[in-house]
């Protein structure tokens, strides 16, 4: 990114900050929202690995983690830029979970990991970042691990990103509906290409 776009970076870090702390995102936590949650938790289920350790990039306040419940996973880590967001995530003390303020544009896992979550987040990564952040994170990736992405309505240049990226190979997408006509998310799950030489 360039020194304006970082800068826009650091801005919007900062409307989220704010956002959080007038409670703009409660909403997240509503039974509306539920079933998008409920639509990556039954990927994991169904094409992870059990027990899987699980990186939730944008986590927010942690919904997803709370939303696990019956799930049963070796370890969680929710990674959001914005402070405000995981003070309120950590106060939760969910077990075996870890909650770290950082930037996904920067951040170096130091772990490997069976799933890489992306829910409702990937429209806020740069588009000059998108390939940087998505090949740090399939590079720790764990063999059979999968990438979960979930994009609100059309989420342009989004759902179709991880759609139709040479590097992955779709498992499976769905529109999940509501009773609003405008309320709908896209959400797929993937697996990382193979090499040729790779079996
Ligand atoms: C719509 S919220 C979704 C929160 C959560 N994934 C959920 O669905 O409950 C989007 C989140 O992405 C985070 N975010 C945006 N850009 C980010 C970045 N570059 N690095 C890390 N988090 C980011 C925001 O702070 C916010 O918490």
């Amino acid at each position: 990114m360039n020194i304006l776009d970082t800068f826009h970076n650091w801005r919007r870090k900062r409307r989220w900050n704010k956002q959080y702390r007038r409670g703009k995102w409660v909403g997240l936590k509503s039974e509306k929202e539920a079933i998008r949650y409920y639509q990556i938790i039954d990927y994991i289920k169904k094409y992870s690995t059990r027990n899987p350790s699980i990186l939730d990039i944008g986590c927010g306040e942690g919904v997803l983690n709370e939303r696990m419940k019956g799930l049963e996973f070796e370890r969680f880590m929710g990674l959001d830029f914005s402070e405000v967001s995981i003070g309120l995530a950590k106060n939760k003390n969910l077990p075996k979970t870890e909650f770290i303020a950082e930037d996904a544009i920067k951040f170096r896992p130091k772990h490997t990991f069976d799933v890489i979550v992306f829910n409702e987040a990937f429209y806020y990564i740069h588009e000059t970042e998108k390939d940087n952040v998505l090949n740090r994170m399939l590079a720790h990736l764990n063999k059979d691990g999968i990438i979960i992405s979930s994009i609100y309505r059309e989420g342009t240049g989004c759902w179709e990103y991880f759609k139709e990226n040479p590097k992955l190979t779709e498992l499976e997408f769905t529109t999940v509906r509501t009773d609003e006509e405008l309320r709908y998310w896209k959400i797929g799950a993937y697996k990382k290409k193979l090499e040729k030489n790779e079996f």
